[in-house]
């Protein structure tokens, strides 16, 4: 852990030297939000590989950039590309940006990602804003010695998704007219998509939502004392008694018309941010 712990301090020296402004909040970008990185001023841009000890991209159409910039009144860096359980990377490895973000103070994260949708109220295309999560990878980021400077032993997980900023979503998907739906999202790892039988179990098992990230960070986050946004694109709708297929070429058309919708709400509450 006194490794990790030396190669995040080195990682974050580096990131920090070139940066214009000192970040507060974190973004972690997923597909179609592409946008919210050209509407911030004296951008800094750090491709992933040029960090050291930075998790590597292993996708290589998937560059992956650290972007560091203002944001209406918000000083921010953001994640283009993250990390999945199921490209291989260790729960330690998704942990690391995480780290690298609290070691340069930021206290406030933003995550979205793509997901689909076990409530059957739900339909492809909406954001569901996150409320909890079930772990259901079997994995876990702080598995090993604690690192006491970083957090607790056994954080604190009764409110791991910051209810204020909850309300801040909720508000502002109203002002903009905006259907936001609520949700437990469950946490598998994948990358084999689900059988009826495995959707009709998360289903009963309290979940709306069911997606193969997020829930290494957010328990990171939650460790690291930030307060956490979540919201996820719902990309495709299982329904165990009529189940279709979500090819993946459906999943990212329909989580990019959601991510502009994403991007609008995103804008309206998080620059304003005090
Ligand atoms: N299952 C798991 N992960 C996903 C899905 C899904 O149906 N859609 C988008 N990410």
């Amino acid at each position: 852990m006194e490794e990790f712990r030396k190669r995040v301090e080195e990682a974050t020296r580096f990131v920090r030297a070139p940066m214009k402004i000192s970040p507060k909040m974190g973004l972690i970008l997923g597909t179609g939000l592409g946008g919210i990185v050209e509407a911030m001023e004296e951008t800094t841009v750090i491709p992933y590989e040029e960090i050291p000890h930075f998790p590597r991209s292993t996708v290589a159409s998937h560059a992956g950039c650290l972007v560091s910039g203002v944001w209406g009144e918000q000083r921010v860096l953001a994640m283009q590309g993250r990390f999945h359980l199921y490209e291989g990377y260790s729960p330690l490895e998704i942990s690391f940006p995480i780290r690298v973000m609290q070691t340069l103070g930021i206290d406030t994260l933003f995550i979205s990602n793509a997901a689909g949708g076990l409530n059957p109220n739900f339909k492809g295309g909406e954001l569901m804003l996150i409320t909890d999560h079930i772990n259901f990878t079997g994995q876990n980021p702080l598995l090993g010695p604690n690192v006491d400077d970083w957090g607790d032993r056994f954080p604190d997980m009764t409110a791991p998704y910051c209810r204020i900023l909850q309300q801040k979503a909720i508000h502002g998907a109203l002002d903009l007219g905006m259907t936001l739906q609520r949700g437990v999202y469950v946490g598998v790892p994948g990358p084999s998509m689900e059988t009826a039988a495995e959707t009709r179990f998360l289903r009963n098992m309290g979940a709306d939502a069911v997606g193969m990230s997020t829930i290494m960070e957010v328990i990171t986050a939650a460790h690291a004392g930030m307060k956490v946004l979540g919201i996820s694109a719902i990309s495709n709708v299982n329904l165990p008694d009529r189940y279709l297929p979500a090819p993946l070429k459906e999943v990212i058309a329909t989580a990019e018309k959601a991510g502009k919708n994403m991007a609008l709400l995103l804008e309206h509450i998080l620059p304003k941010l005090p």
